[in-house]
């Protein structure tokens, strides 16, 4: 348990750099693995969910080398890995999950796989539906959660399949059986997401149509390894722009953001409430990035609606946070997703931001955020983010803005996506960056 600290009143103030992209620090891994010849990634997100996805590979045979932000990994296609002498470990990452339900859906051997608590929770029946329509085999727990098994299999055929939901995990999921599978494999989704696979297959030389919404693949082996420059995560940034918005007297720059069109809704929703967010330097290599920089100012409620949410959707506790503080109602629809995040993203919120003052009425797919709520306690407060690195997080940020003292019980979950993120707010509250 930590007390955390409230802002001092000069503010946040500084140049940071956040660490590197999750997702696409978890897709270099795989598309490393699965390529001929030596892949490095710099910028190299080393948290826990990352090295999850590696401790996997490497079970598997892979060779992967890891100093500080640079990782190289010796890729020999899809059809060398080993069978592995231990269950795979996924940790808490359900993009481990999915994403390796795909890759590893036609191999000759059986895998065992588990994960923590939260994770055995989490639905993958989103992926084993259509992976099993492709020939592939499994056996989870009521069909539908970890501990499970990857049975050997040595047939994969293409599918036509429409995603249910806008889930970039499901898609990729698909797509990298799709590389493996006869015929053409074709995903149609609902509303774009993340489509950093599609992208990366690109890069490493693979073949990809798309159409709109809809994204086919061939199989083909032949993927070539490449250099890949990981961008700084806009879902760690997200915490600091959020910050600096609410806290008074910030200014703060952070470095080579990813801004992917399909990643930066909360850089579109925050300027939908009126916030001023500047880009520059946009880089031309790569995933699209950018430096930005924001300083404290009034936001005003606004409504989000399903459309929106697929681009935002692991910033809207920390929207949630910043709607707290905007002038007026903010309405969150279409987003019941949330509740089969890490947590019930959804309940934990309210729940949370409601014990610190907040307004916030829960709803079936979102929550309505009454705001202009003062945040404060009159008792020292002690929270639990339920082992949820983004709500963990959420709450560093709404304890800088408090008037009491609010203590975290399990600040170590933030490991999962952003390890130093306490270290680097201090920093940013010092103005040492
Ligand atoms: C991810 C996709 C999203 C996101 C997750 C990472 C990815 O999940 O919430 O943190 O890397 O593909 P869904 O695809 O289930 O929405």
């Amino acid at each position: 348990m930590i007390t955390l600290q409230a802002a001092n009143p000069a503010g946040l103030h500084g140049t940071l750099t956040v660490p590197g992209d999750k997702s696409i620090s978890h897709r270099a891994l795989m598309f490393g693995a699965i390529a001929h010849g030596q892949t490095r990634v710099h910028n190299f997100l080393t948290s826990a969910d990352v090295l999850h996805t590696m401790g996997v590979l490497r079970a598997l045979g892979v060779e992967i080398t890891q100093e500080g932000t640079e990782a190289t990994i010796e890729g020999r296609g899809l059809k060398h890995f080993t069978a592995p002498t231990q269950p795979l470990d996924m940790g808490n990452s359900g993009t481990s999950t999915r994403l390796l339900m795909g890759l590893l859906a036609k191999q000759p051997f059986d895998m065992e796989m588990f994960g923590d608590a939260s994770l055995s929770r989490r639905p993958l029946d989103r992926v084993a539906k259509p992976l099993t329509a492709m020939g592939a085999k499994y056996q989870l727990t009521d069909d539908n959660y970890l501990p499970g098994k990857i049975l050997a299999n040595q047939e994969l055929r293409g599918i036509e399949y429409h995603l249910p939901v806008a889930s970039a995990q499901v898609k990729s999921a698909i797509l990298l059986a799709g590389l493996q599978a006869e015929g053409t494999t074709t995903v149609i989704s609902p509303l774009a997401s993340r489509d950093h696979t599609e992208r990366m297959l690109e890069q490493f030389g693979g073949h990809l149509q798309v159409d709109g919404l809809k994204v086919s693949v061939q199989a083909q082996d032949d993927l070539q390894a490449q250099d890949v420059t990981v961008p700084a995560d806009i879902s760690s940034a997200a915490f600091f722009i959020v910050a600096a918005i609410i806290t008074p007297n910030s200014k703060l720059s952070l470095r080579h953001v990813g801004v992917n069109p399909t990643r930066d809704g909360i850089l579109r929703l925050l300027k939908r409430m009126g916030a001023e967010i500047t880009l520059s330097n946009p880089s031309t290599v790569g995933e699209p990035a950018a430096d930005l920089t924001v300083a404290s100012q009034k936001l005003a409620g606004i409504t989000i609606t399903a459309e929106d949410i697929p681009a935002v959707v692991d910033e809207l506790p920390i929207l949630a946070l910043a709607a707290t503080q905007a002038q007026g109602d903010t309405l969150i629809s279409g987003a019941e997703e949330l509740r089969v995040k890490e947590t019930d993203r959804i309940a934990v919120v309210v729940e949370t931001l409601n014990q610190l003052g907040a307004d916030i009425e829960e709803r079936p797919d979102g929550m309505l955020i009454h705001g202009g709520t003062p945040l404060k306690t009159s008792q020292p407060v002690e929270l639990s983010a339920h082992g949820d690195h983004r709500i963990a997080m959420m709450i560093a940020v709404a304890a800088l803005v408090t008037d009491g003292t609010v203590r975290l019980q399990d600040e170590e979950s933030m490991a999962v996506s952003y390890p130093n993120f306490l270290t680097d707010l201090a920093q940013t509250q010092a103005g040492e960056v």
